[in-house]
């Protein structure tokens, strides 16, 4: 297995609920390293620039009034398989389908306020990470 790096984002209903320790605390005791944090307010052109890929849902416009409505905490973490990991971790997309324990099921609401996001794939991490840490060197 790889080392990998792989996006996350505590989303703005964590950050308003309190639950961005928490759900830190969780990375740490999966041995997920932090190597990049940003908080960020994204405006809505910003946070539809990060999901351009969902531009067609019916959702599209929901989710980035959604994601720009306040603060959120933009990390980078790295770990054997982590990409993988880190979704387990995370639980269903779906809070109502996520798994006991995991952080979608502790801490998320809804399908949209599912409190954390994290990059499905490989590309999909570079792009994400390059999103939001252009030209950094991490270290
Ligand atoms: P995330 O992992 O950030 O990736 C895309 C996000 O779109 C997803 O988490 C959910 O917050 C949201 N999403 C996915 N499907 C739906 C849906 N059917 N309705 C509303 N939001 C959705």
């Amino acid at each position: 297995m790889a080392i990998e790096r792989t996006l996350t984002i505590i989303k703005p209903d964590a950050m308003a609920a309190g639950h961005a320790g928490d759900i830190i605390r969780l990375f740490e005791a999966n041995h997920f390293k932090i190597v990049a944090a940003r908080l960020v307010h994204l405006t809505k052109k910003e946070a539809e620039g990060f999901y351009a890929v969902h531009v067609d849902k019916p959702f599209f416009d929901s989710l980035t009034a959604f994601m720009s409505s306040g603060p959120a905490l933009v990390m980078v973490l790295e770990a054997e398989n982590v990409i993988a990991r880190l979704r387990e971790v995370m639980g269903a997309t779906d809070p109502a389908k996520a798994a006991p324990g995991t952080i979608r099921k502790l801490y998320g609401s809804s399908l949209e306020r599912n409190c954390v996001h994290g990059s499905d794939a490989l590309q999909t991490a570079a792009f994400e990470i390059g999103y939001f840490f252009p030209g950094v060197e991490l270290i």
